[in-house]
């Protein structure tokens, strides 16, 4: 056994990993030379793995347990739907109680004329269902032209064909001959990275406008959609500047295009609304759900469908798309819980007033730290980005701060994920102030030594 395992179970579970699983995202070497981190419990906001180490997960999971771990009203929603009706299809003219009840639900907490809702088993299943309706909707309209998808670099929208396409992550491009036809993108709102001199408020607009740029150089009489996340999530947690929504609101008003908002990290309650486009004010015509959906407990998606969308698809025969598993009693019956937890124990206010602006004020104190460049969030998403300059905005190049920052934090009871030099969190939803201040202290912790790390 590695002298730094004391549980032996660890290493017989690290080599079944080694001859058997393809873990999502990873290098398949590195997992072999290295072996997963083997997560065995979760309780609150905290998980623990293996060797016995209690770590405070600031990433929720994937953005997923809004309620925290270890609700036992959510397995017993689950086991009470097994006993009663484990499975039955919703395609074909049959449906079940969850189902309906689920569907219902989340018409009251959409934002108005959005009532309708498609189920899906995950968030890129809810992209590809957007892509296939949108274009199914113009057909109906006439217009069999209107084809292209508007998306964003660096955008994240799933690892389907269509999800990876839609995103707009190069490296995922680069694998199997992506994007698919009939998607474009367009930059992000990425100012601490791509501002240069730009004011904030000025580069907000100027991505904005790249929007329009895009509709007329690929003629609106084409354009199906324009599909964005609220705050680009995997991407970096990128909080567009507060010129940015309303100019693609003004630019959308002026062309004959669908807006469709990935609220699969946004939705249900991360930014202390229920979704992000309440929080900015936005009217997309969809929505795509999944993650806080079901806290994660159980997959499930879905793609929420405005009163303006259905009503042209409802008199047009069948919509021939649909999965096994949409809308799974089992899983319809967790959500519901889980939505009822997040209404009758009042969390997003919770959120909204106490524990979301006391996380950003503390998250922003690191802003004293030699490392800290920027820090920015919206309701329980932060991000911290690492340089070396904090003036000229400059990183440490080649050097993988960001992975050095997150291997001292895993090691030091603290979950941060990293993307490129930027450390991200989201925490659970019910995070405490106290959880909190032990949160932003680890990361401090972790953060002084990445700094010697970089120095020695
Ligand atoms: C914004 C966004 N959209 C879509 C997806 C894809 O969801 P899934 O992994 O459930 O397919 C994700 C996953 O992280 C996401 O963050």
């Amino acid at each position: 056994m590695s002298p730094t395992h004391k549980n032996p179970q660890t290493l017989k579970w690290q080599a079944m990993s080694r001859d058997h699983h393809l873990a999502p995202f990873s290098d398949y070497q590195q997992l072999i030379d290295v072996g997963p981190r083997i997560i065995t419990k979760g309780e609150g906001v905290y998980v623990w793995d293996s060797e016995g180490n209690k770590i405070l997960d600031g990433m929720a999971g994937l953005w997923c347990a809004a309620v925290g771990y270890g609700r036992h009203e959510l397995a017993e929603a689950a086991a009470a739907q097994m006993r009663e009706l484990p499975f039955y299809n919703t395609f074909f003219m049959t449906a079940h109680p969850p189902v309906l009840e689920l569907a219902k639900v989340i018409a009251e907490i959409a934002p108005p004329g959005m009532n309708h809702v498609f189920f899906t088993g995950s968030g890129s299943e809810g992209n590809d269902t957007m892509l296939r309706m949108v274009r199914h909707y113009w057909a109906c309209k006439g217009q069999p032209n209107k084809k292209v998808i508007i998306s964003r670099v660096n955008g994240y929208h799933g690892s389907t064909v269509a999800g990876a396409s839609l995103g707009g992550m190069k490296y995922m491009h680069e694998q199997g001959d992506l994007p698919i036809p009939g998607i474009v993108h367009i930059p992000q709102p990425y100012w601490f990275g791509e501002g240069g001199e730009m004011s904030p408020d000025e580069f907000g607009i100027w991505a904005a406008e790249q929007l329009e740029a895009k509709i007329l150089e690929v003629g609106v009489e084409n354009v199906a959609a324009f599909i964005a996340e609220p705050i680009q999530g995997a991407g970096g947690v990128i909080v567009p500047p507060e010129t940015y929504w309303p100019k693609i609101r003004e630019i959308l008003a002026k062309y004959d295009i669908l807006f469709v908002a990935d609220e699969v990290i946004c939705g249900f309650g991360r930014t202390g609304e229920w979704f992000g486009s309440d929080y900015y004010g936005n009217q997309p015509d969809l929505m795509t759900i999944a993650k806080g959906l079901t806290s994660g407990y159980i997959p499930m998606g879905g793609l929420i469908v405005s009163d303006k969308v259905f009503d042209v698809i409802k008199g047009a025969g069948d919509f021939n798309h649909g999965f096994t598993y949409s809308g799974h009693p089992v899983a319809a019956a967790v959500a519901l819980e889980n939505i009822r937890i997040l209404r009758e124990e009042k969390i997003l206010e919770t959120v909204r007033a106490e524990t979301a602006p006391y996380l950003q004020k503390r998250l922003r104190e690191l802003l004293d730290h030699p490392l800290v460049g920027e820090v920015r969030g919206v309701g329980m998403l932060g991000a911290i980005e690492l340089v070396k300059d904090k003036a000229t905005r400059t990183r440490y190049e080649g050097k993988g701060v960001g992975m050095i920052c997150r291997g001292h934090c895993f090691n030091n009871g603290l979950i941060m994920r990293a993307v490129g030099d930027t450390m991200i969190i989201a925490p659970p939803l019910v995070i405490s102030k106290a959880e909190i201040d032990e949160l932003v202290t680890k990361a401090r912790l972790c953060l002084d030594l990445t700094l010697q790390d970089l120095q020695g």
